[in-house]
């Protein structure tokens, strides 16, 4: 069987294959009545097909079918359900190789898990076109959240190896600035020269028929303190769960994470004190999150993401039908990087796990609603 429903107080459920007739999703848990903003939606879908050579040459117009949940712009309060269709499929590339199992991708898994009767064709439901409904979703809980104040925002913290130097700021109002110009990138970095170096090495890559991976961190202020379900229901445990499953992500950590190791109690903790009567923290080396639930702080958080599997380099494999050890020698169009893409897919997933929380400790009332809990005014310089 498979798992496509996440989900608690809002529920999304994930349908479809890179190279069926559509791909798409299904909300429940939105409050009738609120906006469904379709243009940003769109805004949000370009950003995630990525740009130039940067990104695979597989042109989709990405147009949104609102299939039920909505009426003259608003939700109904019944099931929300959203299509995509494929229409730039080529799926003769993967013909001559398709018993060839890629190494890195879900090829030989799927086969084994599915009997063998998974769709194949672009990695079928594990292609990182499954991406682009959690992005349309993404942009509804997204617009929730920004109207209680909560804006988020991905950046490219490494990509094959170059730094954005850059940090993010413990300035509430520099940082909130740095997160609106990230949520209108293409290829979201804080340093534009950092930018442009990781560009240049995701294109040395391709032209060499490689790929590079990249590490995403993610930056939410003004959560309030109290969010989050322990001990299953964590604020780590429900984001690590919905971005692990983001295909390609192979690592995570909140705040310092494996940082914390190397560290003292002394230098790890986040001391605390009064600001304008509030309790905040002076640094914010736990991300945002004490015993699994916000303190007030804003959420801190990052994501590996690894090489593209699919590379044009000559590789070594076993051909799946006549179980024999051969090379492969891929066609098709890849992404010779996919960090800069996920990184909106990043912003999604982590909406939608903080509306889920939500949803699950106030109902549906908070969303577009008045009662809000209080936020911490909190500032670490
Ligand atoms: C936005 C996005 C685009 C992706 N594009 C590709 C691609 O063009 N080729 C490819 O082999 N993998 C691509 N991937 C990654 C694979 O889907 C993923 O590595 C594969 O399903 C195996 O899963 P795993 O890496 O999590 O183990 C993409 C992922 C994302 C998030």
């Amino acid at each position: 069987m498979s798992r496509d429903t996440f989900g608690s107080g809002l529920t999304l459920s994930l349908f479809g294959e890179s190279h069926g007739p559509a791909i798409g999703c299904i909300i429940e848990g939105l409050r009738p009545g609120i906006a469904i903003d379709l243009d940003f939606m769109a805004v949000q879908l370009k950003r995630r097909r990525g740009a130039d050579a940067l990104s695979t040459p597989r042109r989709e117009a990405d147009e949104v079918r609102i299939l039920s949940g909505v009426y003259q712009g608003r939700a109904t309060g019944a099931a929300l359900c959203l299509a995509i269709e494929n229409k730039d499929v080529r799926s003769g590339d993967y013909q001559r190789t398709q018993d060839l199992l890629r190494p890195g991708h879900a090829d030989y898994t799927a086969r084994r898990k599915y009997m063998g009767f998974s769709d194949p064709r672009g990695g079928g439901h594990f292609s990182g076109r499954l991406t682009a409904p959690l992005v349309a979703a993404g942009s509804i809980f997204l617009r929730l959240l920004a109207e209680k104040g909560i804006t988020l925002a991905t950046r490219l913290l490494s990509c094959g190896g170059i730094a954005d130097e850059t940090a993010f700021s413990q300035e509430p109002a520099a940082l909130a600035a740095q997160l609106a110009a990230l949520a209108q990138a293409h290829f979201p970095t804080l340093s534009p020269e950092a930018g442009a170096a990781m560009a240049e090495t995701i294109r040395a890559a391709a032209t060499a028929g490689d790929s590079v991976g990249g590490i995403l961190e993610t930056a939410v202020p003004g959560l309030p303190a109290g969010l989050g379900e322990p001990f299953f229901g964590s604020v780590e445990s429900t984001l690590s769960a919905l971005l692990f499953s983001m295909p390609g992500v192979k690592g995570m950590e909140f705040g310092l994470g494996f940082g914390f190791a190397s560290l003292r109690g002394s230098q790890a903790n986040d001391p605390f004190r009064l600001q304008e009567g509030a309790i905040v923290t002076a640094s914010n080396h736990n991300g945002g999150v004490n015993g699994g639930i916000t303190n007030g702080m804003p959420l801190l958080l990052r994501t590996a993401v690894k090489p593209t599997p699919s590379i044009f380099v000559e590789q070594d494999t076993v051909d799946y039908s006549a179980m024999r050890e051969c090379k492969l020698s891929l066609q098709g169009r890849h992404d010779p990087c996919v960090a800069h893409r996920a990184a909106v897919v990043q912003d999604s997933l982590v909406a939608f796990g903080l509306c889920d929380l939500l949803n699950q400790a106030l109902g549906l009332t908070w969303q577009g609603g008045p009662d809000w809990p209080r936020e911490a005014p909190w500032n670490m310089v």
